[in-house]
């Protein structure tokens, strides 16, 4: 096993850590209050703040922030900021606030209630200062210790009663349940809204966690989902107010014909969730690109079409299997980064924890889809870590207008881009800071780069680099949005090539990183077949890319010659 000190070298060798650093954004950010333009969340300067965030549970039965048997608290807090993420849902329960039976409890009570005595001995070793304390005062030390990292932290009131969720039958699925008493959940949000009215890094809280279960209707959703925000808004006008909707907040399509109806403008967002799982074991049964393009579509007429209409949508809880091994997880995956990366989401990563005290009974149980390992000491996978990295850079919306709009090609399975390490060497995968900054002309498929509009990208053949070059536009540089993903970029093969006619599609190489075409795969149909290595999404950014075009004037591009075949 890699030590811990060495897989944060790793991340520093990949350059990760100081891509995360955002140039304008000044230390104590976290510090920040934010508020909406139209889709965006910006801070009190107008500019935006992209919410990257790691979900980090504090409302199992416990009612203690995972973790802090395994490693100290601000060790934990540094390890998220340094992994680039900038905020954490951090999820309490109603009655750790609400009910003197919970409430009343020290660290150490709560957990001996439990039996948890491993656990107890872990927090005693890793967080002494925390065993005596009040449950809401070890929360409070948790955001405190955050906020130290700069990283700003949203309330999710997760459950009433404590313990995992979500069930349609556990008595916290909606308003009226046996749990869920809609004046004790006000009572709540009120007193959480207004303890940390005071803390700086404290920026939203989200009202209540996948609504859902036999009682859930939207007459009653209006009614009890403004009676929360507004008694949010009153105790704290700071916080962003967020909602998410029924059916385990995979269903906010009801606002579409009625509004909601606050006092106050500005500060309230929306929040979706999806999972592979939202939809059972359709992208493992069905062709992905099929699956990707209807259950996008379907994600779009249920939430995100919210964007459309002026509202915030974040994508609160999306997330993998990070062993890999997960085929419905993995097709569901590069579909769901792409959207994310195209409409440029706020999210938060479904999750942190690598283990729980104890969850559904069981003691020390391991979370694979958790971004730390079970020891809580380094990245569970630092591929899939990676991956997700790529979506933490903001592309565009208000202070990311620094230049005209281009095109970004990503790669969603890897995270990765296509860069040009030099003016020399072929196009291959590298980190999308050093994007390249690209043209796609729908008319006649060219693809090029803004910079040197007359040179297209060109097939050359199955299993062999595209390059830059000329002539264009020809059939090799004609690119077409094939397959209904749309992931998919095809230009017809050369006949003269030698190595096969057809469609050829962009692909990552076998060296898995230059940037190759081979037979468009599984375009339909086939759902046996795995396309994901040949899904790429043109993406929109407006950030500048500076670095780029300073290399670009260093080497001025003479394009005198129809000669020139290859940069
Ligand atoms: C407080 O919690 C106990 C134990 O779960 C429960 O029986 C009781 O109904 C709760 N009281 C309120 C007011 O929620
Ligand atoms: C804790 O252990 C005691 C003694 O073995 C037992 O009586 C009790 O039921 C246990 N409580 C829980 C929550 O497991
Ligand atoms: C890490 O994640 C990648 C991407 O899903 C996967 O291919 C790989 O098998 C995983 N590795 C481990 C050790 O889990
Ligand atoms: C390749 O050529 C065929 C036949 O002319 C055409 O139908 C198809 O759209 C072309 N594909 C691409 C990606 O240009």
């Amino acid at each position: 096993m890699m030590s811990r000190s060495s897989l944060l070298t790793a991340w520093l060798a990949f350059g990760f850590v100081c891509h995360c650093a955002l140039h304008h954004v000044p230390a104590g950010a976290a510090a920040v209050t934010l508020s909406t333009a139209s889709r965006w969340i910006v801070d009190e300067g107008g500019n935006r703040v992209k919410l990257t965030c790691v979900n980090w549970p504090s409302h199992l039965e416990p009612m203690l922030a995972e973790g802090l048997n395994k490693r100290p608290i601000g060790a934990i807090a540094a390890d998220v900021a340094a992994m680039g993420f900038n905020c954490v849902r951090l999820t309490w329960p109603t009655f750790m606030v609400t009910n003197a039976s919970y409430s009343s409890l020290t660290v150490e009570q709560s957990f001996q209630r439990l039996n948890l005595t491993d656990s107890l001995a872990g927090i005693r070793a890793n967080n002494p200062d925390v065993v005596d304390m009040k449950l809401i005062d070890a929360f409070k030390s948790l955001v405190s210790s955050l906020g130290d990292n700069n990283l700003m932290v949203i309330l999710d009131n997760h459950v009433s009663k404590p313990g995992w969720c979500c069930s349609p039958s556990d008595g916290n699925g909606f308003f009226g349940d046996g749990n869920f008493e809609p004046d004790v959940w006000v009572d709540g949000l009120t007193r959480m809204a207004t303890m940390f009215a005071g803390v700086p890094n404290v920026v939203g809280m989200s009202l209540r966690n996948e609504l859902r279960g036999p009682r859930q209707n939207s007459n009653d959703w209006y009614k009890y989902m403004q009676r929360g925000a507004e008694a949010v808004h009153a105790a704290n006008p700071r916080v962003l107010v967020i909602l998410s909707g029924l059916s385990f907040d995979n269903d906010l399509a009801f606002l579409a014909s009625r509004q909601v109806t606050l006092s106050f403008a500005r500060k309230a967002a929306f929040e979706v969730h999806w999972y592979s799982f939202s939809n059972g074991q359709e992208w493992a049964s069905g062709n992905p690109n099929e699956v990707c393009a209807r259950i996008g579509a379907s994600v779009s007429r249920r939430a995100l079409y919210l964007l459309d209409q002026g509202w915030p949508v974040i994508l609160s809880e999306f997330g993998v299997d990070n062993r890999g091994g997960n085929v419905n997880d993995n097709r569901y995956y590069g579909c769901a980064a792409a959207v994310a990366a195209d409409l440029d989401l706020d999210w938060a990563l479904w999750t942190l924890q690598g283990s729980y005290y104890l969850r559904e009974g069981v003691l020390d149980l391991d979370e694979v889809y958790g971004v730390l390992d079970r020891a809580w000491s380094g990245p569970r996978n630092a591929t899939a870590l990676r991956r997700v990295q790529a979506l933490q850079r903001p592309l565009r919306g208000p202070g990311y207008a620094e230049a005209a709009p281009y095109e970004v090609l990503f790669h969603p399975a890897t995270g990765l881009c296509v860069v040009r390490p030099s003016l020399t060497r072929p196009l291959e995968l590298g980190p999308c800071g050093e994007t390249e900054a690209w043209t796609y002309a729908q008319q006649d498929g060219r693809l090029t780069l803004r910079d040197s509009p007359m040179l297209c990208l060109h097939a050359e053949g199955a299993g062999r680099s595209v390059r830059l070059g000329l002539p264009c536009p020809d059939d090799r540089s004609h690119w077409r949005l094939v397959s209904d993903s749309k992931l998919h970029i095809a230009a017809n093969a050369s006949s003269s090539s030698g190595s096969g006619t057809g469609m050829l599609c962009l692909d990552v190489g076998a060296d898995g990183r230059s940037v190759v075409t081979n037979p468009c795969r599984c375009l339909s149909g086939d759902s046996s077949c795995d396309p994901e290595s040949q899904w790429f999404k043109l993406v929109t950014s407006s950030r500048s890319v500076a670095a780029r075009e300073m290399l670009l004037a260093q080497l001025p591009i003479k394009l005198q010659s129809t000669k020139i075949r290859s940069l």
